[in-house]
């Protein structure tokens, strides 16, 4: 496998951007979204547990549904993909022997893993339900930052959004039933010509400033 040349790696780093007005007639591939979709089951998380459910949200008038719930940014609607980033709520000593079996179906028998597994379940069993879900949140992000990377080594675009009222999602979205809220969103697609976003630099703080050395 060939690595990707670093100046390539920024190259595509500075041409992404929170977009803003997404071109709506502009359809994502289904192999390029494919690729998406694998970059968020890749994702790391703590101890592997991978406390989410990645939501794709298809309908359209559900998704101009969501527009008055989401700041009204219209990237929810016009995107060609709307990812949800839901978390679970039920995180627990049971999901960690769900993981278990998991672990032991792809990689047969662990009896070495009981500690493991003990040590999981007393960390879970340890947070309160606002400790679990600021805990998965955090895991999130990582999935969140994998996807928005991957999308912009492929010239697809992408918003990350906070902008957006949690409880009506989850009651739009059914989630409340499923043992899921919302945590971040995500549209994917292709820029509009129109949004004048597309062309502003960067505004970042200088290097010698954020990063430092001991
Ligand atoms: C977690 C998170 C939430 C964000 N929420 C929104 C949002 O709701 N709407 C929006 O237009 N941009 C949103 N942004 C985009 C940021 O404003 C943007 O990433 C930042 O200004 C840096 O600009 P750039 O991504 O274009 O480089 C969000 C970014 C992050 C990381």
């Amino acid at each position: 496998m060939a690595a990707i040349p670093s100046q390539q790696i920024l190259d595509s780093l500075n041409w992404r951007y929170a977009t803003k007005v997404f071109d709506p007639a502009k359809k994502i591939s289904s192999a390029d979204w494919n690729a998406l979709e694998e970059s968020l089951i890749l994702t790391p998380s703590s101890f592997g547990l991978q406390p989410w459910e990645f939501v794709l949200v298809e309908n359209p008038s559900i998704r101009e549904q969501l527009v008055k719930f989401s700041w009204n940014q219209r990237q929810v609607a016009d995107a060609s993909h709307l990812l949800v980033i839901a978390i679970r709520t039920d995180i627990d000593a049971k999901w960690v022997d769900h993981f278990v079996s998991r672990v032991e179906e792809i990689r047969g028998d662990q009896g070495a893993f009981t500690g493991y597994r003990d040590m999981m379940a007393g960390f879970v069993s340890n947070l309160d339900e606002d400790g679990v879900k600021q805990w998965a949140k955090l895991q999130t992000y990582i999935a969140l930052g994998q996807f928005m990377t991957c999308a912009a080594l492929m010239e697809i675009d992408a918003c990350p959004m906070e902008g957006f009222v949690a409880d009506q999602y989850d009651e739009i979205l059914g989630f409340k039933d499923k043992n899921l809220t919302t945590a971040v969103l995500c549209p994917a697609g292709y820029r509009s010509d129109e949004d004048k976003y597309a062309h502003l630099p960067k505004v970042r703080f200088p290097k010698d400033q954020m990063i430092s050395r001991i």
